[in-house]
């Protein structure tokens, strides 16, 4: 899978994105290490601005759905801001579940890949499951 079919992928989910209130359209595509399909998701916003869902946080739980157990080998992320660096904060957390620290994130916009950063870049610190066992 080559980063620029990846791309491709997250710009045509982009066109389904639902985005009515912000009119930022979103796509993400990803690959897994379970299955050779590509998933792809856009932005799906409700009007209870708070359940929006983002693009990236739509193709991880179609991936997950379907592939319980995956991890994420690389996603794309297309937007048509002149740089978009970063997944929002929610997405990061969600991320961080299902991405290793080298997992490669492409960063686009209308014009290609502007820059990939491996995930522990975007997260360099995460919640740690050692915090849930800690001793009392
Ligand atoms: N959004 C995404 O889908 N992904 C991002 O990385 C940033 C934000 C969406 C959420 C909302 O629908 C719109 O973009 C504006 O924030």
């Amino acid at each position: 899978m080559s980063p620029e079919n990846l791309y491709q992928e997250a710009l045509i989910a982009r066109k389904n994105a639902h985005a009515p209130y912000s009119q930022f359209l979103v796509g993400a595509a990803l690959v897994t290490d379970k299955s050779d399909r590509i998933f792809s998701g856009c932005n799906i916003e409700n009007l209870s601005f708070g359940a929006t869902i983002c693009a990236e946080r739509t193709a991880i739980v179609k991936a997950i759905s379907e592939f319980p157990g995956s991890k994420v080998k690389e996603l794309a992320l297309v937007t048509d801001a002149k740089n978009h660096d970063s997944p929002c904060g929610l997405c990061l957390q969600v991320m961080s579940e299902f991405c290793n620290a080298e997992t490669p994130v492409h960063l686009c916009n209308l014009n290609g890949i502007q820059r990939t950063v491996f995930f522990k870049e975007l997260m360099p610190f995460q919640f740690d499951n050692q915090l849930i066992d800690r001793q009392l």
